[in-house]
């Protein structure tokens, strides 16, 4: 979910996997990093922003072309392997001596599951005489949503129905992981609520569009399989500070997407499905309040390493947890969805620069001192670069429109919608 400006970001060959293992204790993580970076010679690592294409849309590092693909399932090439358990083992120990302060001050960010809305409470009751009578009420409603809507919206829900990746991808973090999958650990308790919280949304929108009989149900659950089997690349390394910053930045980008969508179907005449967004929005922004949380004590306990994990997830730009999209058919689904988000103004470069701009002043990133060479470099970059995507956008506004491109998608039974 980024600005495609230079959507291959970071191919590391494998050598780095064999750097991983001689990491010196000694180096700090930063000196350690770069050195593996530089060692491989074959290294491909564009950190800094180019101005064309610019096609804004969320597609910012979509998988090679390169890429394997086995029934369907994207593989990572071993070119485009990623650097892993990069934290030191003095920054683990950090992390695991926050144990007390998260359960203190992240799982209350949590809801009572009694005191929670549920998918239930938002649909027709199945058991009512009136489930006809709503579920004709509810396709009258829906009629009228335009396909470019229907499709982003449609994105959004394959994006919350691959849940298990992010599940996943929240257990890699070293130090923060659910070792034994019921651990009693503040952060086992806060992965799992989380994703209980979380399975609601992609329940409740899988449901609703269902019943309206406006998309291609069997096309959309094939695009769900295939993602689930491809995982995705955040680019998190297992390191938790990554992580957090990160499950940051995606939180409040889904809030501002799923505030988009109730805001569009509260125009087009659909008013309980802008409930329904509103409602997931909310849930996201309760999340990104937490992460941030999070992310904000890194900044006091480990302000040059949280400085460094902010200004090198950036760098790497935040991918969109569906990236690996794809429905058997169209390999540019992804792109295509993004390119639609952006069109609809369902989530723009605009408020990829926005949520950066936000996280920079949620987490005073101006004003920490105290930092390494390198960590004042990170928050020159962090500080600089909202002002430097929007000024690409701007440019890219002015120049000629590019002819309208159409295309199909397969999730609304091969109607054409109009990508930009
Ligand atoms: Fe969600
Ligand atoms: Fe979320």
């Amino acid at each position: 979910m980024a600005v495609a400006m230079t959507p291959k970001i970071c191919c590391v060959n494998s050598t780095v996997g064999l750097l991983q293992t001689r990491r010196p204790n000694s180096s700090d993580w930063t000196t350690w990093r770069q050195s593996c970076l530089r060692s491989v010679s074959s290294l491909k690592f564009q950190t800094s922003f180019t101005a064309s294409p610019l096609t804004v849309s969320m597609a910012a590092t979509l998988p090679p072309k390169a890429e394997r693909l086995i029934s369907g399932i994207y593989v990572q090439s071993e070119r485009h392997k990623q650097m892993t358990h990069s934290i030191l083992p003095e920054k683990l120990e950090l992390i695991k001596s926050l144990d007390a302060w998260a359960g203190e001050n992240v799982l209350p960010y949590l809801k009572p599951v009694e005191k929670c809305w549920q998918p239930q409470d938002q649909l027709p009751e199945p058991s009512s005489d009136g489930f006809y009578d709503e579920v004709k009420e509810l396709r009258a409603r829906a009629a009228n949503l335009p396909d470019d809507y229907l499709v982003v919206l449609v994105g959004d829900m394959i994006t919350e129905e691959a849940l298990p990746t992010y599940q996943s991808m929240l257990n890699t973090f070293d130090g923060t992981n659910d070792e034994t999958g019921a651990s009693p650990t503040p952060w086992g308790v806060w992965t799992r609520a989380w994703t209980a919280e979380e399975n609601r949304h992609g329940d409740l929108l899988n449901k609703y569009l269902y019943l309206t009989g406006r998309v291609n149900m069997k096309a959309v659950e094939k695009t769900i399989q295939y993602l689930i089997g491809s995982g995705m690349e955040p680019q998190t390394e297992n390191n938790p500070y990554l992580g957090f910053v990160y499950t940051s930045f995606q939180e409040r980008a889904t809030f501002i997407s799923h505030g988009n969508t109730a805001r569009h179907a509260k125009e087009f005449g659909d008013a309980k499905l802008a409930t329904i967004c509103g409602l997931i929005a909310a849930d996201e922004k309760r999340h990104e309040n937490a992460y941030c949380k999070i992310v904000e004590k890194l900044f006091e306990v480990d302000p040059d390493g949280a400085m460094l994990a902010f200004g090198d997830m950036m760098r790497k730009k935040i991918a969109m947890p569906a990236h690996l999209m794809y429905d058997g058919v169209d390999r540019n689904l992804f792109t295509n969805f993004s390119m639609v988000a952006q069109r609809t103004g369902t989530y723009t470069a605009k408020d990829y620069a926005d949520i950066l701009e936000h996280l920079v002043n949620r987490w005073n990133v101006q004003k920490v001192e105290g930092l390494s060479p390198e960590g004042r470099r990170a928050q020159e970059f962090v500080c600089t670069l909202a002002p430097r995507v929007r000024k690409l956008e701007e440019r890219a506004q002015l120049k000629p429109k590019r002819a309208p491109k159409t295309g199909t998608v397969s999730w609304i039974f091969d109607r054409e919608v109009q990508m930009w």
